[in-house]
């Protein structure tokens, strides 16, 4: 058996690290920087119901450890992302590392979107992930990331909708983050997926303005990981199913230590755009510490800290 073999609900996985949506493009985009094969998964851009142009420049800035960001879920939208997007992501991915990530305004619109896409590519992708962190909601932004009896609504929705395995992305900036994924937790989804960025604001002392054009936006990056590290140890103890850590991992060490804090899995996103090749290096080193450790299956760490 691989050792590295991960198990998110019915979905099953090379290996724990995975792109994390909107910083690994498609997956097509980086294959002439880095090994594509060496990912356990791809979590595509995020699709949304209506094509949308994305919030203000500047967009993207550094800050200490990491990056601030309002991107504001740019995308051409479903027929374009169908038509053009997914063939491309197809001839560069296996099947097993898909992810498609869709969000929507309206439950209706979420569960729309993954009906297209199960439909035209529900044999080709390894599952589908609601993206519930959509800052443009009809009921105000993270409404399906605050609201626990709005996401277990929408993710009972998408369940019933699709028969691929379903990923529900959630931001855990809310106070109540624990009832919300306790709650989703109950709809046996195959996996809760955290992006656990705290918003933050940066100003051009210069021009002496806000650098993002949206004023404020999340955090990303290894600055943040210990709070996101706090986060899933909280999450391990009230949900039920597979945990997927995204925050700040950019080594194999990080990947371990959001292991034994509860998650099965890990998204790497920002440290992509500094070092394109760093998932594949993260593998290799995830390989030799299970050789090291004698370790039959990495899985087993998880959650160990708590013991
Ligand atoms: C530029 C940028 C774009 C992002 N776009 C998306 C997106 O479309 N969908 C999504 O679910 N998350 C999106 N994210 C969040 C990331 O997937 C990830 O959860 C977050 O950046 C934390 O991981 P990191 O610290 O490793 O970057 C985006 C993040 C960044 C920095």
């Amino acid at each position: 058996m691989n050792s590295l073999e991960t198990r998110l609900g019915r979905a099953v996985f090379r290996n724990p690290v995975m792109g994390a949506s909107g910083c690994t493009g498609h997956g097509y985009e980086l294959a002439e920087y880095t090994d594509l094969s060496r990912y356990g998964a791809v979590s595509l851009k995020t699709v949304t119901y209506h094509a949308r142009p994305g919030n203000p420049p500047e967009r993207v800035n550094e800050v200490p450890g990491g990056i601030i960001s309002s991107i504001g879920l740019q995308n051409p939208g479903p027929d374009v992302f169908l038509a053009q997007t997914m063939p491309k992501s197809l001839a560069a991915l296996d099947r097993d590392q898909i992810v498609v990530s869709v969000a929507g305004d309206t439950v209706e619109e979420y569960v729309e979107l993954c009906r297209r896409t199960v439909e035209r590519y529900g044999d080709q992708i390894a599952a589908v992930e609601v993206n519930a962190a959509c800052p443009n909601v009809n009921h105000g932004a993270g409404y399906y990331s605050r609201d626990a009896q709005a996401a277990r609504e929408l993710v009972t929705a998408a369940k019933e909708a699709v028969d691929v395995p379903v990923f529900y992305k959630f931001n855990t900036n809310f106070e109540n983050y624990l009832e919300v994924a306790a709650a989703v937790s109950e709809t046996g989804v195959d996996a809760i997926y955290t992006s656990n960025t705290p918003m933050g604001l940066k100003i051009d002392i210069r021009k002496k303005r806000p650098v993002l054009g949206n004023v404020v936006g999340p955090v990303c990056g290894s600055a943040i990981r210990p709070i996101g590290m706090l986060r899933i140890w909280n999450l391990y103890q009230v949900v039920s199913v597979p945990l997927v850590a995204s925050g700040g991992a950019s080594t194999w060490e990080d990947v371990i230590e959001y292991m034994l804090a509860g998650a099965t899995a890990v998204g790497v996103g920002s440290a992509q755009f500094a070092h394109p090749d760093i998932v594949p290096q993260i593998v290799s080193g995830l390989e030799e510490y299970v050789r090291r450790e004698g370790l039959d299956s990495l899985s087993t760490l998880v959650g160990a800290a708590h013991a």
